[in-house]
């Protein structure tokens, strides 16, 4: 075999060749110590954009991301484990409600999650905006949160140990043109689910012109992918691909967020956010082995009272006021009609520019900001009526973001419109 240096792996992937796993462990373990250079990296994943991974390849290659770090075990709690990762959309706070339902339904779920950056937020941050919510808990606290029966649900900042080696990938990636590559991405995300220590999984593909992937197709390699990874760890995973064209709910932003979760949990909120929450709860509590019904355990209170435990756990005060933006604009609807189309990216990226979102790591994002809307698509609209409300703190934001908004909105006289289908497909 060539030695391995990090130039004659980049070749070989360069040519179209398939890595060996001496080849993918020592790369990604000489990447981790330093000994790969940041250029070498960022080259070797430019090959593997243009030329692939094999099945075998893609595993090998999140098992060394995983080996880079150390690896969550929860095997010794009294409850199964199971998690969920959303590829990331406009307005999903999905993660809000269901973490404390599902664990209401008898299991524990260690959500480990990220801050946003660019149009989709970040859980964290939506989190954040309650009053003395703490993203950091430590391993010990994060293991007595889910044994404890009142809890059994925690949302916190993964640490530097978890993975390291994708976290600096990524970064990478970030700024040299190749994120979108599947078996990067898939790797990506399963190495940190992995070394989470989950049993099981359910990933929520987004799919649509405010997701990450825009076709159906893409989406359905990458959900392939992600779940065979998980499957070959001993991670059992399933996937649903879901809408991402409009906005899920009726908001966009941190405290905005969370309070329409709050609704949620109090058995309200809007239809599309209580079916996605429904349904991704029922693959958790089916892959973790239990029988509970999530409509009911919503229905009853159940979930509510887990989410004011979780909140408390982490130093949270369920009860406080959220922060409000200090200004508003209202767009209203230029005509009578049918609402034919709320573009998610668009919503994304308005909500983004008014201070909810970040452009650069560590940018600090602004609690209150925001987008309400108050029509969604099939909804009939008068002339004149508000269709979004635009919230921040920095009202020199709202030209851009209502440039940004200018092309977003679509009204018909006569449309015949119907909600569109939320879940697309099931994978595994
Ligand atoms: N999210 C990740 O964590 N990694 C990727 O590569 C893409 C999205």
């Amino acid at each position: 075999m060539t030695a391995l240096d990090a130039v004659s792996i980049i070749r070989a992937k360069r040519d179209g060749g398939e890595l060996t796993d001496a080849q993918i462990d020592w790369v990604v373990d000489g990447f981790t110590r330093g000994i790969v250079a940041d250029e070498q990296m960022s080259a070797l994943a430019m090959a593997i954009l243009w030329r692939g991974m094999t099945r075998r390849e893609t595993a090998r290659w999140t098992a060394a991301m995983i080996s880079s770090g150390s690896r969550m075990d929860f095997t010794d709690l009294p409850r199964p484990t199971v998690d969920k990762h959303s590829t990331g959309g406009v307005g999903d706070k999905i993660t809000l409600p269901l973490a404390p339902l599902v664990a209401a339904c008898g299991a524990a779920v260690p959500q480990l999650s990220g801050r946003g950056l660019g149009h989709t937020g970040g859980t964290l941050d939506k989190l954040e905006s309650i009053p003395g919510w703490q993203a950091d808990v430590g391993v010990a606290r994060m293991r007595e949160i889910l044994a404890d029966p009142a809890i059994g649900a925690v949302v916190c900042a993964a640490g530097a140990d978890l993975a390291p080696a994708d976290k600096r990938l990524y970064a990478l990636r970030d700024v040299t043109g190749t994120v979108e590559s599947i078996p990067l991405i898939a790797s990506s995300i399963m190495s940190k689910k992995i070394a989470e220590g989950t049993a099981a999984l359910v990933l929520d593909v987004k799919v649509g012109t405010g997701a990450f992937l825009k076709t159906i197709d893409g989406a359905r390699e990458l959900a392939t992918a992600m779940v065979e990874l998980g499957r070959d760890a001993g991670v059992n995973t399933v996937a649903l691909l879901t809408a991402m064209d409009t906005p899920l709910g009726r908001t966009a932003g941190n405290a905005l967020e969370v309070a329409e979760s709050v609704e949620v949990l109090a058995g309200g909120g809007p239809a599309d956010v209580v079916e996605l929450t429904l349904a991704l709860a029922r693959e958790m509590v089916a892959q973790a082995g239990l029988d509970a019904d999530p409509a009911e355990v919503l229905a009853s209170g159940r979930a509510m009272d887990h989410w004011r435990t979780m909140i408390q756990a982490q130093g949270g005060d369920p009860d406080a006021a959220l922060p409000v933006a200090r200004h508003t604009e209202i767009v209203r609807a230029e005509s009578a009609g049918v609402l034919t189309r709320l573009d998610a990216m668009a919503v994304g990226i308005a909500a983004w520019q008014l201070g909810a979102g970040r452009a650069r790591q560590g940018d600090p994002v602004q609690a209150g900001a925001g987008i309400e809307m108050h029509a969604k698509p099939g909804d009939r609209v008068t002339a004149g009526q508000p269709l979004l409300t635009l919230h921040t703190d920095t009202p020199d934001t709202f030209a851009a973001a209502l440039a940004s908004l200018a092309d977003s909105v679509s009204v018909e006289p006569d449309a015949d419109v119907k909600p569109g289908v939320l879940i697309l497909d099931r994978i595994g």
